[in-house]
């Protein structure tokens, strides 16, 4: 089935079940292997990506349910304001360390800069408890989040 995506301010068409993931169409179809598969099944947010500027599941998401909606992945979130701020702030602090889990941070933590300017510590907690970093990066992330909302 042909579907009609806009990605990354890019029109693509796909030829593909409508029941496949947009995880799987944007890494095996498009080529944009930035955003990672990790558990499958919503639980690691690995795979989170934008779709109108909320994040989301990539891997959980059927593509036939995405429609007309602008999806943004970890190759152009930089273009945002919010997603600028927090990839400087994730250098400056150096947050990363096997960075497997990183992309589906800054996803989620750009979403949430983005509807909270100026989250505070619980904000924070409650936007990233489900994305799991096996290398315990937490601290880092929660301060380069406050930095990138201070910038
Ligand atoms: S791969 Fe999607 S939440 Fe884990
Ligand atoms: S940086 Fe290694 S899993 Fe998060």
């Amino acid at each position: 089935m042909k579907f009609d995506l806009k990605i990354n301010g890019t029109a693509r068409q796909v030829d593909v079940p409508e029941d496949m993931p947009l995880l799987w169409v944007l890494r095996d179809v498009v080529g944009l292997t930035g955003t990672k598969f990790g558990c499958g099944i919503a639980q690691c947010g690995a795979c989170t990506v934008h779709l109108d500027g909320e994040a989301i599941r990539s891997c959980v998401t059927p593509i036939g349910t995405v429609g007309s909606a602008e999806i943004t992945t970890i190759e152009a979130v930089g273009g945002s304001p919010e997603g600028e701020k927090i990839q400087n702030a994730w250098l400056d602090l150096e947050v990363v360390q096997c960075g497997y889990c990183q992309s589906g941070q800054i996803m989620q933590a750009t979403a949430l800069l983005r509807a909270t300017p100026k989250p505070t510590d619980a904000d924070i907690d409650d936007a990233m408890a489900g994305n799991i970093c096996r290398c315990g990066t937490y601290p880092r992330i929660r301060a380069a989040i406050k930095s990138a909302a201070e910038a």
